[in-house]
């Protein structure tokens, strides 16, 4: 496999497209949009400025890398015309995405492998395709350079050589795959993202405690522990006893699922919806959002390195 294409560059795709151009593929990044794919050529740009300052990239390879490697296109016959593998991260919408694989796997080359970016649809249940074996999930988390893991979800349908296949080709570029055997909402990362997320708000709404505070009990609690022992070895480390005498005492119940949250909506009322705005429930200063991702990006990769070093990236 020579060529790969990415369908869709916005926030996740031209990342994605960066991540296989910097292992050696040629990439051919689609999307309808003209603007978005200028738009992506810079941020594909500055991402590569970023990894540079992280001396995790040489910075005379950007042109090789940007330009070269990678061909920015709206014409979609022209970005699967001899590809081997392709990857779509368009809008989270099932009319869309339907739409999509039926002309991917009209204009793909049959031995084309066609994979969704989606982070909750069940792609199985609608993708009409003539190559159901060669159709699969790879979910990646954002940054995607940065966030190692790709999660692969396999469809009723999908054969195992396909399976191998991407899971061979994704470690290869270095990140972190699991496999998912079965299709469920969420997938196993989201899932436990989300159920936390569920009690985060609890706490707030409820006035238990602020988000500064929240966010202390996450990094300097908890949180410190997970990137060495995750979620389940860390039951080992309590001993299971312990953790069989907490289940039985059922003292903790998990919240309702409200749809909503009078903090979000007043926030969001307030214009204040996160990094774009410059304000969320934090205030960032009149910092641009570009300024204050390159400063979460390089805390990240900085991060990434030292549990690379310490083998716990997996
Ligand atoms: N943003 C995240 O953190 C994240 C993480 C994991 C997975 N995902 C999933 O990845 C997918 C993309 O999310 P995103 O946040 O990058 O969205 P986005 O809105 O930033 O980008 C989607 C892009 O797709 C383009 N597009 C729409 N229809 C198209 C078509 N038919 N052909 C070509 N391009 C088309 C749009 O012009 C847009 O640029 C979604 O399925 C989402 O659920 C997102």
């Amino acid at each position: 496999m020579k060529k790969v294409t990415v369908i869709g560059a916005g926030t996740m795709g031209h990342s994605l497209a960066m991540v296989f151009a910097l292992g050696g593929y040629q990439v051919a990044l689609n999307d309808l949009s003209p603007e978005i794919l200028e738009k992506s050529r810079s941020l594909i740009k500055a991402n590569l400025d970023t990894l540079a300052e992280a001396k995790l990239f040489d910075p005379a390879q950007r042109e090789e890398v940007a330009e070269k490697r990678i061909t920015y296109t709206n014409d979609l016959g022209q970005a699967v015309a001899g590809t081997g593998f392709v990857v779509e991260a368009v809008v989270e919408n099932v009319e869309v995405k339907k739409k999509l694989f039926s002309e991917l796997d009209r204009l793909a080359p049959p031995e084309a492998i066609l994979a969704s970016n989606t982070s909750y649809l069940d792609i199985f249940k609608f993708v009409e395709t003539s190559r159901p074996d060669k159709v699969l999930i790879t979910h990646w988390f954002a940054p995607p350079h940065i966030v190692p893991l790709v999660e692969i979800v396999v469809g009723p349908q999908t054969s195992e050589q396909t399976v191998q296949t991407v899971k061979r080709l994704h470690d290869e570029l270095g990140k972190t795959t699991i496999v998912i055997r079965k299709f469920l909402p969420g997938f196993v990362g989201n899932r436990m993202q989300a159920a936390l997320g569920l009690e985060v708000f609890r706490l707030l709404e409820g006035g238990y405690a602020s988000p500064e505070d929240l966010d202390k009990a996450a990094k300097a609690g908890f949180g410190l522990r997970l990137p060495i022992l995750g979620v389940v070895k860390r039951m080992d480390f309590t001993g299971l006893d312990l953790v069989q005498h907490v289940l039985k005492n059922k003292s903790y119940q998990p919240p309702e699922v409200p749809g909503r949250s009078q903090i979000v909506d007043d926030l969001v009322a307030q214009g204040r919806r996160g990094v774009k705005d410059g304000a969320g429930f934090y205030d960032y200063g009149g910092r641009s959002s570009e300024e204050i991702m390159h400063e979460r990006d390089l805390k990240l990769l900085k991060l990434r390195k030292f549990l690379e070093e310490l083998g716990e990236l997996g």
